[in-house]
């Protein structure tokens, strides 16, 4: 079994962040999303990977993967040259995938339990295509399935405008070589790409076993800002832990779950956790909430924030109250001690600010 991650695509859902980052390398809980979905991958036990990359972020991409040597996997990195769907990215790898069973993953997508189970499923039932299933809000931003009652899939539908259920197709897939034959009959979709939701439903046309499964865990697809917050919560809540590293002063108070890492500097400061502190930080007379990650070299000072995400080397000084916030990297939110009202930003392409 291979696993082939999807590590492409333009992130358009989670700009301004993905002007300068591959949105699979956007942080949740100081960590890439890519990097947990390669966890995943290693903790089942597969060690041949391929992932799809894009010209734009490619390098980057690479850059972080760094040929798998800190997971001990073998990396085949694939450049897909525009995003033209899921299933053109199956076909873009199909001299690394073979006629191989593989399982995709979305690098962008988390999964609570990870993917042992699936694949063990997987192995003892082959299937043409094992995919996973959960309700969701909106289903309308997904591929949605129709079940009979004894829960066999009668439809599959990309993005549909009147979903048959709130039931999504998740961003993990298990395939066999099934698929290939099954990709090359299917067109573009209204979006212009040739989606795998089409492929699988081709696969049904054709006979073959699709399986599915409805998950019980958590499911993030981490595409925009308050998935992104959501994310953050759901990760924070579940892995982090207290460690601290850095140097915290006598007068500072640090409750619950929190993990400061090595050269930070606390002074005179609450922080209350679950809240993760990167290498480096500087965090002075100031309160720290619940469900907050601060990455590395932040400086923030006399400052009051929660459930918030803070990016490499940003500043924050005397801000009274940051709530669910989304700062990118090397930001300053400053306030000026004057008692002048006016707001002097300068603001990036497709910023959110409300005031
Ligand atoms: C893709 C799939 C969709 C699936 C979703 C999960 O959507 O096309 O069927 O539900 O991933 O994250 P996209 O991110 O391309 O809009």
């Amino acid at each position: 079994m291979k696993a082939l991650i999807l590590s492409g695509g333009m992130g358009t859902r989670l700009r301004p962040l993905t002007y300068t980052t591959a949105k699979q390398l956007v942080p949740v809980a100081n960590k890439p999303i890519l990097g947990y979905v390669i966890d995943h991958i290693k903790d089942a036990g597969i060690k041949d990977v391929g992932v799809i990359i894009s010209p734009e972020t490619g390098e980057e991409v690479k850059k972080y993967i760094d040929n798998g040597r800190s997971w001990g996997i073998k990396v085949t990195f694939i450049l897909q040259s525009a995003p033209l769907g899921l299933a053109h990215a199956v076909t873009t790898a199909r001299d690394f995938l073979k006629d191989d069973d593989f399982i995709m993953y979305l690098g962008d997508n988390l999964l609570s339990h990870g993917v042992k189970d699936a694949i063990k499923k997987f192995k003892n039932e082959s299937p043409a295509a094992l995919i996973f299933l959960k309700e969701v809000n909106n289903p309308k931003q997904f591929g949605v399935a129709k079940l009979d009652s004894k829960g066999n899939i009668l439809k599959l539908i990309e993005k549909p405008k009147r979903p048959p259920s709130n039931l999504a197709l998740v961003g993990v897939y298990l395939f066999s070589k099934e698929i290939h034959k099954a990709i090359a009959r299917i067109k573009p979709s209204f979006r212009n790409e040739l989606e795998i939701t089409d492929a699988i439903q081709e696969l049904i046309n054709m006979g073959s076993a699709v399986m599915s499964e409805i998950l019980d865990g958590w499911w993030l697809d981490t595409g925009k800002k308050d998935d992104l917050l959501q994310a953050n919560d759901v990760v924070l809540d579940e892995y982090v832990k207290r460690q601290i590293d850095g140097d915290v002063d006598s007068q500072s108070q640090i409750t619950g779950r929190v993990t400061i890492g090595s050269g930070a500097i606390i002074k005179e400061s609450i922080i209350r956790g679950p809240v993760i502190i990167g290498r480096d930080t500087e965090v002075i007379n100031s309160f720290i909430g619940p469900f907050t990650s601060i990455g590395n070299n932040v400086k923030i000072s006399d400052s009051v924030l929660e459930h918030s995400v803070i990016l490499n080397n940003s500043t924050l000084c005397g801000i009274d109250r940051l709530e669910d916030s989304l700062i990118g990297k090397g930001t300053k939110v400053v306030k000026r001690n004057t008692h002048h009202k006016a707001l002097r930003l300068m603001v990036g392409d497709d910023s959110s600010i409300e005031v």
